[in-house]
């Protein structure tokens, strides 16, 4: 049986719960999948300092993953090191979840050129490196034989990048709209309880939900990067950052929904893109108050949901948790599960 050595960058909830399941679900993946992973390599640049009293135990990471080769030190030329790890560690596959500046995507940029460069395959849970950076490094992944999965970049582990592209081919995809943020959307639902928006956007963060700093939830640049990723894969768009209009909910006051909701309304962060006639895709994130009987009306709490035009089906609606550690986790998973059929399918093609 195959078994794929796997090198986990960036020891946050995401890698530690995908090390938690590989440690307490590997039998069943054997069994189900037809593969074991075995982890090799953990990096994390703040390893030294969670050690010291942030909560990580380390012990506990040791023995959840036994013969993981390398914990770098806390300091030091810190991305240096890493690359070396990445480079250098026997490991087949590169999970990458380390947190990420969303305006350059990086370092999670870089980690994935490294790998690819030294003969890994990688799958990242971080949207900049696909939003930004994304022809290049799947022409990368091409050019070396390897693969390049990030479906957890856009609503975690709900499948909707693999979705969409298994549907959709024999169909024409006319744009699509979403809800793509969990936290905003949290915070508004909250909002509409009567929690005030920082008790709200505090709620979000201890639920695992917000980004490290929580106004690229708030004022859209998540989303903004989400339809980016969506526009491009999915309707065959050459997008820029700068070609989606971006607006967030910081503007948006208790009045504003209380007044909506007495109007049969209710304000939502929409990503959106349509394909215009000529050819070409305009793509937006807006705050809209929609009418209830309206589809993404109804999405509640931190889920997201994206609904799709098509010629053939009309709208087609992928709904189910866009954020979290465990769906997240689950997100690595399935690139990984997808890359196992990809090369099982080359080997039997070969
Ligand atoms: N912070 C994001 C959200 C999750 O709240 O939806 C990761 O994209």
């Amino acid at each position: 049986m195959t078994t794929y050595d796997i090198a986990l960058i960036g020891f946050g909830g995401v890698n530690r719960t995908l090390a938690e399941l590989i440690a307490t679900r590997g039998g069943e993946l054997r069994r189900d999948l037809g593969f074991g992973l075995r982890v090799v390599a953990i990096t994390d640049l703040r390893l030294g300092s969670l050690v010291r009293g942030e909560g990580i135990d380390l012990e506990k990471a040791l023995r959840l993953v036994p013969g993981a080769a390398t914990f770098r030190d806390h300091g030091g030329s810190a991305e240096a090191d890493n690359e070396r790890i990445i480079r250098t560690c026997p490991a087949d596959i590169i999970c990458e979840a380390t947190f990420t500046n969303p305006t350059d995507g990086e370092p999670a940029a870089s980690h994935v050129r490294w790998a690819l460069d030294s003969g890994k395959s990688v799958c990242t849970t971080n949207k900049g490196p696909v939003a930004l950076h994304g022809a290049e490094l799947k022409a990368m992944a091409r050019q070396n034989g390897l693969h390049f999965e990030f479906e957890g970049a856009v609503m975690s582990g709900t499948p909707v990048l693999r979705f969409a592209k298994r549907l959709f081919p024999g169909l024409s995809l006319h744009g699509f709209e979403g809800i793509l943020n969990g936290t905003s959307n949290y915070v508004l639902g909250r909002m509409e309880d009567g929690l005030s928006f920082d008790e709200a956007v505090r709620e979000a963060q201890q639920r695992g939900y917000a980004e490290a700093d929580p106004t690229a939830d708030i004022d859209g640049y998540d989303v903004q990067l989400k339809v980016l990723i969506l526009a491009n894969e999915l309707l065959g768009a050459n997008l820029t950052l700068a070609d989606v209009k971006r607006e967030g909910i910081s503007a948006l006051t208790p009045g504003d929904l209380r007044q909506a909701g007495s109007e049969g309304r209710r304000w939502k962060l929409v990503g959106s893109a349509r394909r215009n006639p000529d050819g070409t895709v305009t793509a937006q994130v807006a705050p809209a108050a929609l009418p209830l009987d309206h589809g993404l009306a109804g999405v509640s709490g931190a889920n997201n949901a994206v609904s799709f035009s098509t010629d053939l089906l009309g709208a087609v609606t992928v709904a189910g948790p866009g954020a979290g550690r465990m769906e997240t986790a689950y997100a690595l998973l399935s690139d990984i599960i997808a890359m196992h059929e990809a090369r099982s399918r080359e080997t039997a093609n070969a």
